[in-house]
């Protein structure tokens, strides 16, 4: 089996577009693909987090893996803070790479550019993202589009090192999903679903009320013309209803214009809001039973107990070969 490795991040609540674009593509994997799984706690210190949210949004975050069919017994799941080889290779990634290169990340220029205050952390991000992958040496790094990028710093990283010393890293390669990859705001279609979108009503998130939920798609901004069709630039608040369907339901797009030929937004959109509405109550089921007891800490602790000695061993090779290891 190939090997593949993702990070997530456990900031703010989970959303709908988080679940199409990455929970749903993971779960997809696991049974093909030999998966590590980490939630990149670390790179959350980039920003400033309350400890107590943080804590619930780890948690929650695990949770909704798990309830959304994460199989702890296929992909080993843990937490990157519980694997000291993590900060220790990115140290050695940090001091592999040229400020120019990491200047050139996009995630840190348009922060930059907005002229906010910028912690240190954001702008060596990639070099513990490039160890993150390293240590683990995966084929494939399932990500979204901002972070491609970052995996191809990884790359560059990965083969600075090999010609320098020896043949160590494979050379990762990142892996966007094609549908679903972008699910937008349901009042303002042109930009992403987001947990930091400024009208509620706009995101769904996998906690929510299931009513409420069902609110939200019957409300979504959609056009006047009444034809449902897959046209993003003219018609942005459909075709994303309709990417919305298309995933959740495993129909392609065209499958659906042809089915609602005819119909109207509110036939559509009440369609939609049933399959929303059972998704969340599945999901949220099953939450209420993975957070009960032991089991999320569990599933941790065993995660990090198989996950330590892959990295420990690429580490010591590293160390090896770089000349800071001096005795065994
Ligand atoms: P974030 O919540 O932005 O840290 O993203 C976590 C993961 O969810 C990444 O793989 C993103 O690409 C994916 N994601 C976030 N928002 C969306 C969205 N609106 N549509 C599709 N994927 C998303
Ligand atoms: N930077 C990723 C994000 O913001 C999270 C992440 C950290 C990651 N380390 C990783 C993703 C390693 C893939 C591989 O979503």
């Amino acid at each position: 089996m190939e090997r593949m490795l993702s990070g997530i991040k456990p900031t703010g609540r989970v959303t709908l577009g988080n679940y199409i674009g990455a929970i749903k593509p993971f779960i997809s994997y696991q049974d093909e693909y030999e998966m590590f799984i980490f939630i990149a706690n670390l790179h959350s210190m980039t920003i400033t987090q309350e400890p107590k949210e943080l804590r619930k949004n780890t948690r929650d975050l695990i949770a909704i893996y798990l309830a959304a069919g994460l199989d702890p017994e296929k992909v080993t799941l843990f937490l990157q803070s519980d694997v000291h080889e993590h900060a220790q290779l990115g140290w050695y990634m940090t001091c592999l790479s040229g400020m120019g290169e990491l200047y050139r990340m996009t995630q840190y220029k348009d922060k930059a550019a907005k002229g906010e205050s910028i912690g240190t952390g954001i702008y060596v991000y990639p070099t513990l993202m490039a160890a993150d992958i390293l240590l683990y040496n995966p084929q494939y790094v399932p990500v979204g589009e901002d972070q491609k990028q970052h995996v191809e710093l990884t790359r560059d990283l990965a083969d600075r090192f090999n010609r320098r010393y020896s043949e160590t890293f494979v050379l990762p390669e990142p892996l966007v999903a094609k549908v679903g990859g972008r699910i937008m705001d349901l009042q303002n279609p042109t930009k992403k679903m987001s947990k930091s979108s400024s009208d509620g009503k706009g995101c769904i998130y996998i906690l929510d009320d299931v009513n409420l939920s069902k609110k939200k798609i019957m409300s979504a901004v959609t056009d006047s013309e009444g034809s449902i069709r897959f046209d993003p630039e003219n018609k942005p608040g459909i075709s994303n209803l309709l990417e919305i369907y298309a995933s959740l339901s495993g129909r392609t797009i065209p499958e659906l214009e042809q089915r609602y030929v005819g119909a109207g937004y509110g036939t559509f959109k009440k369609d939609l809001a049933e399959i929303v509405g059972q998704y969340l109550t599945d999901i949220q089921t099953r939450y209420k039973e993975v957070t009960q007891g032991s089991y999320i800490d569990d599933i941790l602790k065993e995660g990090a107990r198989k996950a330590t000695p892959v990295a420990r061993k690429t580490l010591a090779k590293v160390e090896r070969k770089i000349g800071i290891t001096i005795y065994k």
